[in-house]
């Protein structure tokens, strides 16, 4: 087994893991866990959506957040941008990286964007032409890739469609996202192995839900197959507002335990990414959603 020497993290805990809040969450508040995530020496910050504030309320502020982030010239922000409005929307604030938003399951992408996986290709396309003209990067998040909270199990062969039309309007890496979170290691690794027929190794990433606690072994099962990037979310928060049951993303400071547990360098520093998810559940007024955080973060104030 030959792991990855380096790991690289996405924090979309500000995005994802926000936009579900059902209470309000001022923007000073999603700007100072910016600050504190990129403090811990994260690199790579999801900041927000450029999406309908009647879809999503809660990214309604995208402006002023991003305007409000002392920003370090080696951290890349990034925004998700669903269409030309948003992506128009979002060139103010300077992102760094933005992401159009596709699922493998066609039920999934008619409740998430209101349209047809053929659709928000088409969507997507001048977007994506628009920001490579900019030298803007382009991420895709490829939702459902495993499961589906409307059509239930989902082929590797819609993961392998979904890849393919993403790779041909030109995005540039792709996320492998288990939205609901009832992935395994080998539905995960055959949701990857899909992937991997249209993007390279070093252009997939994968983005894993926790509802059913598997997102570390799937994290793992990755790791083996040589995937090296990863979204993860501060405290696993989050979940998205068009699948509901599901749970937060993986936590970022489980992630980051278990990979320097293996050895593999992230270039975080977990006891501020602890602190950075103690100040946003404190926030919340509810406990940590990570494991490894909070035992850290019980054992530090015991001793
Ligand atoms: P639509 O209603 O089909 O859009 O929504 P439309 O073009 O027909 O326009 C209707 C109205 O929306 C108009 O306003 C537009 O101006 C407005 P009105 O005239 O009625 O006042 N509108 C916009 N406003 C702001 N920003 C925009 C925008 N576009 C249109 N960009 C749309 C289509 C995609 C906008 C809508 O469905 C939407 O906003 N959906 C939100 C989806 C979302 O944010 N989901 C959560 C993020 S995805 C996720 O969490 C999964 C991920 O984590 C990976 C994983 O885990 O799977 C990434
Ligand atoms: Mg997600």
């Amino acid at each position: 087994m030959k792991l990855p020497a380096h790991v690289k993290l996405v924090d979309v805990g500000p995005r994802d893991g926000l936009q579900n809040e059902k209470q309000p969450v001022p923007a000073a508040i999603k700007i100072e866990l910016v600050h504190r995530l990129q403090d811990a020496g994260l690199k790579n910050i999801e900041v927000t959506s450029f999406v309908s504030p009647k879809w999503v309320p809660q990214m309604a502020d995208n402006t002023e957040v991003m305007a409000g982030i002392r920003r370090q010239p080696d951290v890349c922000y990034s925004v998700l941008t669903p269409n030309l409005q948003g992506f128009e929307a979002s060139l103010d604030s300077q992102p760094d990286e933005i992401v159009v938003f596709g699922s493998a399951s066609e039920a999934f992408s008619q409740r998430n964007i209101n349209c047809s996986i053929a659709e928000s290709i088409e969507r997507f396309r001048p977007v994506v032409e628009a920001a490579r003209a900019r030298g803007i990067h382009v991420r895709g998040a490829m939702s459902c890739t495993v499961g589906c909270p409307y059509e239930g199990e989902i082929a590797p062969e819609r993961v392998e469609m979904l890849a393919r039309l993403m790779k041909g309007i030109g995005v540039q890496h792709v996320g492998v996202a288990d939205t609901i979170g009832v992935g395994t290691p080998l539905r995960v690794q055959r949701a990857l192995e899909a992937t991997l027929r249209h993007f390279d190794i070093d252009d997939i990433s994968g983005h894993f839900h926790d509802t059913y606690g598997q997102a570390l072994a799937n994290t793992l099962a990755s790791l083996e197959m040589g995937v090296w990037q990863f979204d993860t979310s501060v405290a696993g928060l989050g979940g998205c507002p068009y699948a509901k049951g599901a749970t937060g993303n993986v936590a970022s400071e489980d992630v980051v335990y278990l990979l320097h547990g293996l050895g593999i360098a992230t270039g975080i520093d977990l006891d501020k990414l602890i602190d950075a998810g103690q100040f946003i559940s404190d926030f919340l007024g509810r406990k940590s959603g990570s494991r490894a955080g909070t035992a850290l973060f019980n054992k530090r104030a015991s001793s």
